[in-house]
């Protein structure tokens, strides 16, 4: 398989590259190194197998050959970076999210959104399932992130249902771990909302 991963430096895609990469998968790495960091993917660099691309995924994204899936992992995901880069947020959960759907179906590629709980916002619901819609200020200070990502899963319905790409979002709830930024370490204090 030969996998596209956007945001492939970043926290959570730089540790799917490795997955891939380990089960023989060929992958190609974009990144602009926003709130990634080339170290989390330097020791791939230079594997059969392995392509980093610094890239910006909102401007396009460049890519030839054949692809079998697409996984769209671009995007700040923590509050501080979010909030220092709102409109950088809201371009890569738009225009990012349609670039990398659009050489989903060019390729006839399986496209992923790494989507998120804070597509449920502020939710009056616990715990929440999918049938649950969530309540979501749109002017809010975590509005750029979630109203994104709210786009983002509608256009990702919207290219499976007219345009035929096989698609998938997934909403990952908080996660930490080797890898994860300086920042988010500090909004998991018992003090700070990490909630993301
Ligand atoms: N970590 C979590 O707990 C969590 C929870 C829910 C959803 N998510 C989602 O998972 C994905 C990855 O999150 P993460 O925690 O690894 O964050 P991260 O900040 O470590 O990784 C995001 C990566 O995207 C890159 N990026 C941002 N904008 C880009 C652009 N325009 N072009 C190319 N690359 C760009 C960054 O440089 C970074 O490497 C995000 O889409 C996030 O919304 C993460």
């Amino acid at each position: 398989m030969r996998a596209v991963i956007t945001g492939g430096a970043g926290f959570l895609g730089s540790h799917l590259c490795d997955t891939l990469l380990a089960r023989g998968d060929q992958v190609v790495c974009l990144d602009n190194l926003s709130t990634g960091r080339i170290e989390n993917v330097a020791h791939m660099i230079g594997q059969p197998g392995f392509v980093f691309s610094r890239a910006d995924v909102s401007a396009g994204l460049d890519i030839d050959g054949p692809v079998d899936v697409v996984a769209h992992f671009a995007s700040a995901a923590s509050p501080p970076d979010y909030q220092r880069m709102p409109l950088e947020t809201l371009a890569v959960g738009s225009r990012g999210t349609e670039n990398a759907l659009r050489l989903a179906e060019v390729s006839g590629a399986r496209f992923v959104l790494a989507s998120t709980s804070e597509i449920y916002g502020d939710p009056a619901v616990h715990p929440q399932s999918e049938e649950y819609w969530g309540n979501v200020n749109p002017i809010g200070p975590r509005s750029v992130y979630d109203e994104a990502k709210r786009f983002a899963e509608a256009l990702t319905r919207a290219y499976g249902s007219a345009r035929g790409v096989n698609v998938g979002i997934i909403r990952i709830f908080n996660t930490y771990g080797p890898r994860m930024s300086a920042t988010d370490m500090d909004a998991l204090s018992p003090t700070s909302s990490p909630r993301r």
